[in-house]
């Protein structure tokens, strides 16, 4: 699937002009990245199709629409650095990464029209709801960055809605075209709402605790930024009186180089025993996603789609 994938996006001629506005979208699409939510919706076919390359203009609407929230995800969080290379701000500037991010959100439209119009009908509306649920969880992200202190429930809430429906939605619309039932398709959403939530766990431990060079980005930009991590919430709500004061005089400080704020901070979370939490988070998640999973009837197997959401719970990358 990776391969068909990768092959159908290598074809896509992004050499055209104006270059200012394409360039930067070549450039990102080439860039590789882990490729899930297009597999995702190829799998989500292949449970219920054996011809999944069916689902094929779907995926790359979903992987081009992916690419396009990066873009603007990484203006809003100040980030340098995405897949091991400058992000496309920071190349450019932060207008090429607006206006060339916008075009690939109507270019993702663009694929989704070649799907079958019976199909489209049902796809178009699911696309499109969580497209604006991304922009609502984006949205919390950003208002908790000023917020002192943040409930877990909020922080779930936003997750779900910034990462996991994209996942969700991927596996939906997959499920879909290949001629799932309702209910099938619905109980393989809230599997991969699980499993989105897992994955932006372990996003949020890596930002911490990743090496650099596997993960592609820099670590700590999630503490710079005063993000509202798992990591964070959990510490604020589990450390004592003086411990909180302190951790919050840290964040907030303006006089601490960026290293020194990132290695206090860690080392916080790490005598509050954090990643040990986000770990057994994860695990429940993930053990949640398989009984999900369970309700599918699905026509083929069913073992692809474990491995992958394993892998992916423990991903370095
Ligand atoms: C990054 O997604 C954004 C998050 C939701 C954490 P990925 O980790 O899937 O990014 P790529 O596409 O593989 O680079
Ligand atoms: C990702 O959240 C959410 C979206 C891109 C919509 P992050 O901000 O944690 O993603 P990374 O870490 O920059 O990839
Ligand atoms: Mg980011
Ligand atoms: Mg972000
Ligand atoms: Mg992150």
């Amino acid at each position: 699937m990776q391969t068909i994938i990768q092959k159908y996006l290598a074809n896509i001629n992004w050499s055209i002009t104006p270059e200012q506005l394409y360039e930067p979208i070549g450039y990102t699409l080439e860039s590789g990245g882990k490729r899930i939510r297009p597999q995702l919706v190829l799998m989500g076919c292949a449970l219920f199709d054996s011809d999944f390359k069916k689902a094929l203009d779907a995926a790359i609407a979903v992987e081009i629409f992916h690419n396009f929230t990066l873009l603007h995800d990484d203006v809003m969080d100040h980030a340098e650095m995405r897949r091991n290379r400058p992000t496309v701000h920071t190349k450019w500037d932060e207008n090429t990464a607006i206006l060339s991010g916008d075009a690939m959100l109507i270019k993702a439209y663009r694929f989704l029209e070649k799907i079958e119009p019976e199909k489209l009908l049902k796809v178009l509306p699911i696309f499109s709801e969580m497209a604006l649920q991304v922009c609502e969880g984006q949205q919390y992200d950003m208002n908790f960055e000023n917020s002192e202190e943040i409930g877990e429930d909020e922080y779930f809430k936003m997750i779900r809605l910034k990462t996991a429906v994209l996942l969700a939605a991927s596996l939906q619309i997959g499920a879909i075209i290949g001629n799932a039932s309702t209910e099938d398709a619905h109980w393989l959403y809230e599997f991969g709402i699980a499993i989105g939530i897992a994955f932006q766990l372990r996003d949020d431990y890596l930002d911490v605790y990743g090496d650099p060079k596997i993960f592609g980005k820099k670590i700590g930009g999630d503490i710079l930024c005063k993000k509202k991590s798992f990591l964070l919430v959990n510490a604020l709500k589990t450390a004592k009186l003086w411990q909180k004061a302190e951790l919050k005089e840290i964040i907030n400080s303006d006089a601490l180089p960026d290293d020194e704020k990132i290695a206090k901070v860690t080392a916080i979370y790490n005598t509050m025993e954090i990643p040990q939490l986000c770990e057994k988070f994860i695990n429940n998640y993930m053990d949640k996603a398989l009984t999900y999973l369970d309700k599918v009837n699905a026509r083929f197997p069913k073992q692809p789609l474990i491995d992958l959401a394993i892998q992916l719970s423990g991903r370095k990358e």
